[in-house]
């Protein structure tokens, strides 16, 4: 099987993952944090190490304040329920206003809408450019009185198109509101200072470019959002290990916000990751992913049968392009390559249903082609051979 699916999740995994992953469970499966034993010693030790090198990873201050969650979507999930309780009040008894984009993967779009039509908050979508891009200064004019919240993706999950998010955390700290970044697209291989590019929330996925296994992700929370009063408030709380006496959810990170046994096995593989991605140069990574899209339109972008979505400026983009074949449902070509060629890919909405509408493309989507770090010349050779041949029938 050729996998260019490493949008959904990254295949295979860095070297190291899986040994990593069965090194701790057969020496150290210990519960972190619930014993003075040397076996939760040693698992709070491997969490906290891994704290520690996602924090150095995206230039963050405080390494407690690295938060372990499920995956990307419960990150967000934290982040904006966190940051938009139920009974905290708006100001000045008007609703809290948020701004997104139409870029947005459903775990942020459905959070947000279920918000809105539940009369909790004022919504603002941005639309962006038909090459894929949301102009900060489109942002900055939805900013209203009231605004206390911007989230948007920092590239598109299904045009793969870079935004300039450095530019909106400028306009969000301009105007006193949080900004919450989803990198599920991007972290491990587009560079993040959390610090240079004032993001107060970022979300990120383990199991994507940070080449971790699937279970993981983190939610890294800036010192504009004190834990808990006025700031995040827990998204799940309960067993933190200790502070047992404390009737409520101690208010210290990152137990504030960890409530339960994490993942240590896959956090575990996760560290192992990003000791890959801090080994390895990520402008080169990246490159390895655009070259392999610059290849795709290379090979069919004057081709009538070929339809590309958004920017065709490799440069602009993660290893993420969409495209439609003529006369063939996105579907169809899913599973011609799949069944036909071993080729993996993924066609439809991905989870992103305002930019399928955006681009004209609802409902049946496009086909998206990832390629990943590990994807090898020979892999897209036969790629390109693949979608020449079914474009021909
Ligand atoms: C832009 C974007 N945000 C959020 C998510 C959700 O990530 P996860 O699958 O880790 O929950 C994805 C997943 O594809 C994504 O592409």
């Amino acid at each position: 099987m050729i996998y260019f699916d490493n949008a959904a999740t990254s295949f295979p995994k860095a070297p190291g993952v899986a040994e990593a992953m069965s090194r701790f469970l057969a020496e150290a499966a210990a519960n972190p944090g619930r014993a003075g034993h040397r076996l939760a010693v040693a698992a709070e030790r491997m969490l906290d190490e891994t704290r520690l090198k996602l924090t150095r990873l995206f230039a963050g201050e405080d390494h407690h304040r690295m938060i372990f969650t499920l995956n990307c979507t419960d990150a967000l999930n934290m982040a904006i329920h966190g940051v938009l309780p139920p009974e905290i009040p708006g100001t000045n008894g008007t609703l809290p206003h948020v701004i997104t984009t139409v870029l947005e993967h459903n775990s942020v779009s459905r959070p947000l809408q279920a918000l809105a039509e539940s009369g909790r908050i004022e919504l603002t979508r941005v639309d962006c450019s038909d090459a894929g891009f949301v102009d900060p200064e489109d942002i900055r004019k939805a900013i209203k009185s009231n605004t206390k919240l911007i989230v948007m993706t920092h590239a598109s999950n299904v045009l793969g198109t870079i935004q300039d998010v450095a530019a909106v955390g400028r306009i969000a700290r301009e105007h006193d509101v949080l900004f919450c970044l989803d990198a599920a697209q991007t972290a491990g291989v587009v560079p993040i200072s959390i610090q240079e590019m004032q993001i107060d929330l970022l979300a990120f996925p383990g199991h994507k470019s940070l080449l971790g296994p699937t279970g993981t992700g983190g939610l890294y929370v800036g010192p504009r959002c004190p834990a808990p009063a006025g700031g995040l408030q827990a998204w799940r709380e309960g067993g933190t290990g200790g502070a047992s006496a404390t009737a409520t959810q101690p208010a210290v990170f990152p137990h504030y916000l960890e409530g339960g046994t994490p993942n240590t096995v896959g956090i575990a593989g996760l560290g192992a990751g990003v000791d890959y991605i801090l080994a390895h140069a990520m402008t080169e990574t990246l490159q390895h992913e655009q070259d392999r899209v610059a290849k795709i339109l290379a090979a069919f972008g004057a081709n009538p049968a070929f339809t590309f979505y958004g920017s065709r400026d490799p440069r602009r983009h993660v290893g993420t392009l969409a495209l439609n074949i003529r006369g063939y449902a996105p579907a169809d070509v899913g599973s011609i390559l799949d069944d036909s060629f071993d080729i993996a890919v993924r066609p439809g909405l991905h989870c992103a249903p305002y930019i399928h509408r955006r681009l004209g493309t609802f409902p049946d989507g496009a086909v998206r082609i990832s390629p990943g770090a590990f994807n090898t010349d020979a892999e897209l050779d036969a790629l390109v051979d693949a979608l020449g041949q079914i474009a021909a029938q």
